[in-house]
């Protein structure tokens, strides 16, 4: 099938995932079949990254979070950090004005303060630039780990107990969410995973309770929007019952 048929299909089927969350692996493995270096496989990612972020525009998904730099990143070499943020650096000056005129608000996720001034203040400036737009939120997940992103919510909420203005009886499962870098953001409905790892990598690990996972062979580099819209079709056969028995037709 081709990608517009695939899309057509997609439409057609009804249900659109309002968020889709992506672990985007197989970069360093994609280089290494073509005998170069690893950051030669971050730099074709970037296509990849362009194509989910127009498909799921194309879908009117209302957000998506590609986990582009876990905290875990920090301990690789040197000189792939710097790649990465160089990467993220450009991809932000040329994508910000599209981001805009389509309609995407972009969003960071994760202990920026240990992202070095430049590429930081691209970031921050960026989320500035595109921050009233209202069709889709791009979240960038970068320095980020989610058992941090639960510790940060935690410090916040002992602050405002402290301060008087939350009782520990008035915590619930909304005040936890509305207290992560996601707040706001429905849960992702469909979490992908390219090049075949089973694996969850510390990635919103509250906000997957009920998410659908998806895992393809296909390495990131490879991944077009044909494998995203072939992804939400697999999506749009599951039965979702969120603990519940199956409906009666
Ligand atoms: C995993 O592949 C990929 C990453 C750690 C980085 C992903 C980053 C990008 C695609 C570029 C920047 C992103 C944005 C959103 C602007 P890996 O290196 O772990 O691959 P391997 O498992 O084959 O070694």
């Amino acid at each position: 099938m081709t990608e517009e048929e695939l899309k057509e299909m997609v439409l057609s089927n009804g249900t659109i995932p309002r968020h889709i969350a992506i672990i985007m692996d197989g970069n360093g493995r994609w280089a290494e079949l073509r005998n170069k270096p690893r950051v030669f496989g971050h730099q074709h990612g970037m296509h990849a990254v362009r194509a989910v972020v127009e498909g799921c525009r194309e879908l009117g998904c209302e957000a998506l979070t590609l986990y582009a730099f876990s905290e875990e990143n920090w301990k690789r070499p040197r000189g792939e950090i710097s790649v990465l943020m160089k990467l993220l650096r450009n991809y932000i000056r040329r994508e910000r004005e599209n981001l805009r005129e389509n309609g995407i608000r972009l969003q960071c996720l994760g202990r920026l303060e240990k992202i070095d001034p430049a590429p930081r203040k691209a970031l921050e400036e960026a989320c500035l630039y595109t921050a009233d737009q209202t069709d889709m939120v791009l979240n960038l997940a970068i320095s980020y780990g989610s058992r941090s992103e639960i510790v940060d919510a935690t410090r916040s909420l002992c602050r405002e107990a402290a301060a008087g203005r939350l009782e520990a009886e008035d915590i619930d499962e909304e005040t936890i969410s509305n207290a992560l870098y996601t707040a706001g953001l429905p849960d992702p409905d469909l979490l992908i995973r390219t090049s075949g790892e089973m694996r969850i990598s510390n990635f919103l690990l509250w906000q997957i309770a009920y998410t659908e996972i998806y895992i393809t062979a296909v390495l990131w580099p490879d991944f077009a929007k044909k494998n995203l819209f072939e992804a939400v079709v697999d999506f749009q056969k599951r039965d979702r019952r969120f603990g519940r028995v199956k409906s009666k037709s």
